[in-house]
């Protein structure tokens, strides 16, 4: 397949007509990867399951993952569900146009397809404006997961999303870096109280300030995966780059420590090691190849920088990653919680 490529940064009269050609597209029962605030995502109709099809088969994603729905307005989510809580109202006030995405239960209009199956349905209107202005123009709610090979870090910037999938989309908007690097935090508003199941820029704290409470969902604290035990493999290994990525904990002097060890372990048997790290630890480590995720007193750079830093580890063919540890709080829990599942909980 031909991708057709349109580069968009704003929003000029030249822009919104090659924004109008890829709208169409969609309107056309086609894929179409667009830039958002969070990552990129790998649209479709959401409302027609050929074209939802279509996403999973350019993903290889299972088709056992449900999507998200974006909208440009909140009045389009109406006929996408079958209530809408007093709570979800609030959040919708206070975190849309937004890295936040709720999960509600679906009216019959949102196809299998999109949900897998499920009696609820993930919505979000995103804060970015080319990605309102071409839902807008489709006409349509866009189903969007990242635009990922499936098991591959999201996309943040435009050679990732052509790395991925040039071929295998019908277009591209293709615009600056995402701003915040990290998928949307999800929650579900279904139950009560509601409960956070993907944790994202949009912090329990800042959820708790509007809700009261909030229940975490177990997986996204826990430091060992309990099913890793019994079943390791892919099931639980997810933005992973392809070298084999190990996070290394202690606190920051024993963490030092066990990196230099295992770097000159690393090297003896003749590994292409690498060494994730921060502004502030980068020098302490002589061999392998260090890149700094960022400054440890800037969450949102660390978090910002993750996958694009695990994909040059790939382009640089590092066969071992070692990663730093970072202190678990309500700002980083979201980028501990990628870096983790990254690593398929693979601990030193
Ligand atoms: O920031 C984002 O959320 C990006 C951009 C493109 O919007 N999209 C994204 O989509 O990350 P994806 O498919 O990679 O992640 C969707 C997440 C998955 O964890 C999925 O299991 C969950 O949302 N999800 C979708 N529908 C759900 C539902 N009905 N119930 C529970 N979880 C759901
Ligand atoms: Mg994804």
């Amino acid at each position: 397949m031909k991708t057709e490529i349109f580069q968009i940064n704003d929003l000029s009269t030249e822009n919104l007509r090659s924004l109008e050609k890829a709208a169409q597209y969609i309107k056309d029962g086609e894929t179409v990867v667009f830039p958002t605030e969070t990552v990129y995502g790998l649209g479709a109709d959401a409302l027609d399951p050929e074209a939802v099809k279509k996403i999973f088969e350019a993903k290889g994603r299972p088709n056992d993952n449900p999507l998200i729905v974006h909208l440009n307005e909140e009045a389009e989510i109406e006929a996408l569900v079958s209530d809408i809580p007093p709570k979800a109202r609030i959040l919708m006030e206070h975190f849309w146009p937004g890295p936040l995405t709720m999960v509600l239960n679906k009216s019959a209009l949102v196809p299998d397809a999109v949900t897998a199956g499920l009696d609820t349905v993930a919505i979000r209107i995103p804060d970015h404006p080319v990605a309102r202005a071409f839902i807008r123009m489709a006409g349509c709610p866009i189903a969007a997961p990242s635009a990922n090979r499936s098991g591959r870090p999201s996309p943040t910037s435009a050679g990732h999303v052509l790395t991925d999938l040039d071929g295998l989309v019908s277009a591209m908007i293709i615009s600056a870096d995402t701003e915040i690097g990290l998928e949307s935090t999800v929650i579900d508003m279904t139950v009560e109280p509601p409960m956070l199941l993907r944790p994202g820029d949009i912090t329990v704290c800042a959820l708790r300030d509007v809700l009261g409470q909030v229940i975490v969902a177990p997986n996204v604290t826990d430091n060992v995966c309990p099913e890793k035990v019994a079943s390791p493999g892919m099931k639980y290994r997810h933005y992973s780059p392809q070298g084999d990525l190990i996070v290394v904990k202690g606190n920051k002097t024993e963490i030092i420590e066990k990196i230099t060890k295992a770097l000159k372990h690393s090297k003896k048997a003749r590994m292409k090691i690498g060494v994730l790290a921060t502004n502030e630890t980068m020098n302490c480590y002589k061999e392998g190849i260090t890149i700094s995720l960022g400054s440890e007193s800037d969450p949102k750079e660390l978090a910002k920088n993750l996958y694009s830093r695990l994909r040059t580890f790939d382009d640089l063919g590092v066969e071992i990653i070692y990663a730093e540890d970072i202190p678990m709080n309500n700002e980083t829990l979201a980028l501990i919680n990628r870096l983790y599942k990254a690593a398929g909980y693979h601990f030193i």
